[in-house]
């Protein structure tokens, strides 16, 4: 039954990925990530017999809700934001094993009584579950819910057993390295780190995975993958978006803390790192570690690696729409960038003098996010045209959405008695070779996480790590107010302070 939802071309390549008997309890089920998300993931798993047999799903939070109204809440999320219609048997299914428990974040007693439900359904069964926590609430609460899991023993659940606890940890991963190394000491009080998945879900998304593949299963890249051959690299990660109705949010965190510090490093680490020995979890996260330790310090001044801008007032989707200071819940002199943009050096054998160009904005022209490889340009003496040599430098880019796919750029003679040249672009899309229905991201890393699987979750070290390098910018940006804010135009590719980053002859990508 489910294969009849598969795409002819994924046939026969799906692992049978099995999960053990399984209870998931969402902390925070009343909210937004757990209806967009997280319920059309475990349905969807469902739908693709990767659930267990015995899965059982319990929703947590303060907010007293009775169990049929949870199980009515979880079908209307399906029906809204699942990628596949509600199939009657598939959620009976689920439905028959899901229920809500009611209490504080901050309630010993209350996690008592969570602990009191999860062995009724064991022995209602029969058997022991392991239990996997999605902590999916404001940051505000991680702390308070992690040590209320250690007081109850429901963190030391079966510990030394194949299938113990397991936490999954929503972004955002602390604010600054202070934070996250306060964050990552509490886990550590509580869990052991082979229990604990940070999410990021960039991780879990088709092109991010598929980054490895074509860099270790093709031998034409890997020859090439250095500084003999790569120019720079950009990644990109634009929104289209404003803040909306999250400027109170947006305002204790900016384009670096939403977006750079995690998502375009987690994509950095991937593109840059060694060959692991194995796709091993501790494996490839060495190999991130390693690079992402192998960064040099940014400099903040002027003439530094960084930039900074807020959106102004602009026209985006044919739409006037208005600038960040104007925005609700917006301070009239924030100094809270919606862009930043960053120039990296990685000092070892591989990318040595290679740059690597960050950036991430609200309110861009358009809604992508890629990595793009420009290799060195060729001579092209050859092909010299009136004197000029206007070779296009080959770039590989791998576009993580939308429209996942890979395209890279080569110089070809256009047809015609002349010998003239034009770049073209060559373009695999997933939805046209393997049909659109691919699987959400936290489909796939909610699976892993129930099979125990930590390769698309970062690592304590890697969200120190990332935040070493970050924190002094942070430091910076607070110690000048707006000092060298700059702006861009709604609905435009960025701001020109972004520019005196690139060396002369390189440009911002206009994807
Ligand atoms: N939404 C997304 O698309 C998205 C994407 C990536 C990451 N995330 C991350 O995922 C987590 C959850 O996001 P969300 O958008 O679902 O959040 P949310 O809707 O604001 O909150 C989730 C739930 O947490 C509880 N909660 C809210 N505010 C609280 C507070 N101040 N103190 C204690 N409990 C509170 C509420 O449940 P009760 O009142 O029932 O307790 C709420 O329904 C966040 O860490 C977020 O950064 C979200």
């Amino acid at each position: 039954m489910a294969d009849t939802h598969r795409h002819p071309f994924l046939h026969g390549l799906s692992k049978h990925r099995g999960a053990p008997p399984t209870v998931v309890v969402i902390f925070g089920a009343s909210g937004d990530l757990t209806a967009r998300k997280l319920i059309p993931a475990v349905y969807n798993l469902g739908v693709d017999g990767l659930l267990p047999a015995d899965f059982f799903l319990v929703g947590y939070g303060r907010k007293p809700i009775p169990d049929d109204e949870f199980r009515t809440l979880a079908a209307d999320a399906i029906k809204e934001f699942s990628r596949r219609e509600l199939e009657a048997d598939v959620w009976s299914r689920i439905a028959a094993h899901t229920s809500y428990v009611a209490g504080a974040y901050d309630e010993k007693e209350a996690f008592d009584r969570l602990a009191q439900h999860i062995t009724a359904i064991e022995k209602k069964l029969g058997r022991e579950l392991q239990v996997l926590f999605y902590i999916s609430t404001p940051p505000s609460v991680f702390a308070p819910i992690l040590q209320n899991l250690g007081a109850s023993g429901l963190a030391g659940k079966y510990l030394g057993q194949p299938h113990h606890a397991k936490v999954i940890i929503e972004k955002p991963f602390g604010k600054d390295l202070a934070s996250a190394q306060a964050l990552n000491a509490t886990i550590r009080s509580v869990f052991e780190e082979h229990q604990v998945y940070r999410i990021d879900h960039y991780l879990g998304k088709e092109t991010v995975q598929d980054l490895l593949v074509q860099r270790f299963a093709n031998s034409i890249f890997e020859p090439l993958w250095n500084r003999n051959f790569i120019d720079s690299v950009q990644i990109t990660v634009a929104e289209e978006v404003g803040v909306g109705s999250r400027g109170g949010y947006y305002e204790q965190s900016g384009a670096l803390r939403d977006m750079i510090q995690n998502h375009t490093m987690q994509l950095l680490a991937l593109t840059a790192m060694e060959p692991p020995v194995s796709l091993d979890a501790e494996a490839v996260r060495d190999e991130k570690v390693k690079v992402l330790k192998a960064i040099q310090p940014l400099v903040t001044g002027p003439g530094g690696d960084v930039a900074r801008a807020q959106y102004a007032a602009g026209m985006v989707g044919g739409k006037n729409v208005k600038g960040y200071l104007e925005e609700e819940g917006i301070a009239p002199n924030s100094a809270t960038e919606t862009y930043a943009a960053i120039r990296l050096s990685i000092n070892n054998w591989r990318w040595q003098g290679v740059p690597f160009y960050l950036r991430s904005g609200k309110r861009m022209a358009r809604r992508v996010s890629e990595i793009a490889i420009t290799f060195r340009r060729p001579p092209g003496t050859l092909f010299a045209d009136g004197g000029r040599f206007d070779l296009a430098a080959n770039t590989l880019s791998f576009q993580i959405q939308p429209d996942e796919g890979l395209s890279l750029i080569l110089n070809t003679k256009i047809p015609g008695l002349e010998t003239r040249t034009q770049p073209v672009k060559m373009s695999f899309r997933y939805a046209t070779t393997f049909g659109s229905n691919t699987p959400e991201a936290y489909e796939r890393l909610v699976l892993d996480a129930m099979i125990g699987d930590g390769t698309l979750f970062i690592r304590g070290d890697e969200a120190e790590t990332s935040w070493k390098l970050y924190t002094p910018v942070l430091d910076y940006w607070k110690s000048v107010g707006r000092d060298g804010m700059d702006t861009y135009a709604a609905g435009s590719w960025g701001p020109a302070n972004a520019d005196a980053l690139l060396a002369p002859g390189r440009a911002w990508r206009q994807p």
